[in-house]
């Protein structure tokens, strides 16, 4: 069975469960747990339920769509996502966004937990992503390519989108939550970085980096999908004398202390479209 194959018969079962129409799609990664709360669902449907979505594996158990109003407009987020560390192909992490896409939403949200290697870019700031530098292993649109779903060359000259950017800095700034704007570099994992590979990724042009969003967002953009996405810096590693030990638990206290922020944030960005 093919992708648009496997498509409609994820749609058709969602379909038959519920009547919801997205117009946002949102994956809550890290630092966008609490957004679910902000979110009056009205529906949910586990990843295990649909039919072609990836296994989950133990970690993501509870893994689900959530249908519901957030700040007034209709979405659908990603209670968990895939990454290519557990084991996935970047076609199986991706295979959500093309369901989002084909449940018609017209814009995606991503949060992530990001190492910072940008000197002036601290532990629990929060990075816009303006553009981003690929060091996955592989390239979720590889193979085949469904004219239906995007142009087999995507254009990825503007994978964010610039004006969802320029609002996202305005209502930081009526907000009085500081806010950098930089490149993201998205590697495979799982484990984090040498020192030598945080000075390479600082001189190659990133300020942070990350285990995902990337195949996600090439996804997005091969299927015309505009998208805003956001890190949480838990650990700052440049230059390296500042690079210490992290634990799971620093990375996610760090990424606790500035979700209220990056929870609003997102928030009031999706209340102004
Ligand atoms: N490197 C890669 N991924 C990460 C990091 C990091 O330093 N911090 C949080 N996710």
């Amino acid at each position: 069975m093919n992708l648009l194959e496997q498509l409609i018969e994820s749609t058709d079962y969602i379909g038959s469960q519920t009547t919801f129409k997205p117009d946002y799609g949102i994956i809550l990664g890290t630092g966008l747990g609490n957004l679910a709360a902000e979110i009056e669902v009205a529906f949910e449907i586990p990843y295990s339920a649909i039919p072609h979505f990836p296994l989950s594996t133990l970690e993501f158990h509870q893994g689900k769509l959530l249908f519901g109003q957030l700040a007034g407009k209709a979405v659908v987020a990603m209670q968990g996502r895939f990454h290519y560390y557990e084991g996935y192909s970047l076609k199986q992490v991706t295979y959500p966004v093309r369901v989002l896409k084909a449940l018609g939403i017209k814009g995606l949200f991503i949060s992530n937990a990001a190492g910072s290697v940008n000197e002036n870019i601290d532990t629990s700031d929060l990075m816009i992503i303006q553009d981003h530098i690929d060091l996955q292993p592989e390239n979720p649109l590889r193979g085949l390519n469904h004219e239906e779903l995007g142009p087999r060359f995507p254009d990825m000259s503007e994978p964010y989108s610039l004006e969802m950017i320029a609002k996202a800095q305005e209502i930081a700034k009526g907000l009085d939550i500081v806010v950098h704007t930089g490149v993201y570099a998205s590697v495979p994992g799982p484990n984090l970085e040498t020192k030598a590979e945080y000075v390479y990724l600082n001189r190659i042009g990133a300020d942070a980096v990350g285990m995902s969003t990337v195949p996600e967002v090439i996804v997005a953009v091969h299927a015309g999908l505009p998208v805003f996405a956001i890190s949480v810096i838990t650990d700052a590693n440049y230059p390296p004398e500042k690079v210490t030990k992290v634990t799971l638990e620093e990375v996610l206290a760090a990424a606790r202390k500035a979700e209220p922020k990056m929870t609003l944030l997102i928030k009031e960005l999706i209340a102004s479209l």
